[in-house]
């Protein structure tokens, strides 16, 4: 499998806090099936000011250090960014991290507000997908608004947001609710990818071994397989990605505009 949510870098959020915890995180979530874990520390200005910049030194140190364990994992660089207008004022400086690639665009994870989905969140997808960013929303299973009707996510999915939902709720361990949200946005085929969000090994660990196999149970083996390695790989460049699907209006409306004699 392909994690592309963790939170194994040590010392720079509220993921591990020391490197063997570090190394015990990424330990599990091997033993677990992840073959690959893109880390997602919090980009979260005013929180967790970490940039791609300020993430990259730490993050070469603990691969080098995951190296010596010789472990079967291979880690990349990402990040889990707060929908903020310092965020943004990151993408403009190039200084938001990424988790790979989706249709050409760069795959950003984009963290709603619990509570609710602000009324900005669509003019900022729109102010980063103008820029080659592809939001990929990070749990929205967990967001208030979308667990009281799954609907009020579409609209960011008609804008062109990817969706993750977390490993723990799809096998019911973050309850009742969660779960729910899940399985009615799983059933509506609007998820992209499945992901630990793994922070430790008390309260979140790596188990995204769990939730494949119930995906598999429920949707078969074909579509666990989509949530947990097909389409994270395409992400991450283990599989090759696909051009946009061109909009048929948009394709008609420019055919029509540059016919010879039009
Ligand atoms: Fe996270």
């Amino acid at each position: 499998m392909i994690d592309l949510h963790c939170h194994y870098l040590p010392f720079v959020d509220d993921g591990a806090d020391s490197l063997p915890a570090a190394i015990a995180l990424a330990t599990a979530s091997a033993y677990d099936g992840v073959r690959h874990a893109v880390l997602t520390p919090h980009v979260f200005p005013g929180q967790w000011d970490n940039t791609k910049s300020s993430l990259a030194a730490g993050f070469v140190a603990f691969r080098a250090a995951l190296k010596t364990s010789n472990l079967p994992l291979e880690v990349s660089l990402g990040g889990e960014v707060r929908l903020l207008p310092e965020s943004l004022e990151l993408a403009e400086r190039d200084e938001l991290p990424t988790l790979g690639i989706w249709e050409g665009q760069r795959v950003v994870l984009l963290e709603l507000p619990d509570a609710h989905i602000p009324a900005g969140a669509y003019n900022a997808v729109a102010f980063l997908m103008a820029r080659g960013y592809r939001p990929m929303i990070a749990h929205p299973e967990r967001n208030k608004d979308v667990m009281r009707d799954p609907r009020r996510i579409m609209p960011l999915v008609q804008q062109g947001c990817l969706l993750q939902l977390t490993a723990a709720s799809v096998t019911g361990q973050f309850g009742a609710p969660a779960l729910k949200t899940s399985l009615a946005l799983l059933d509506a085929g609007v998820v992209t990818a499945v992901a630990s969000d793994a922070h430790n090994l008390t309260h979140r660990p790596p188990r995204m071994s769990m939730a494949r196999e119930v995906l598999a149970v429920r949707y078969g083996v074909d579509a666990a397989m989509t949530l947990t390695e097909f389409n994270p790989g395409r992400i991450i460049g283990m599989l090759p990605d696909e051009p946009r699907p061109v909009d048929p209006q948009a394709a008609t409306a420019t055919a029509t505009a540059t016919a010879p004699g039009a």
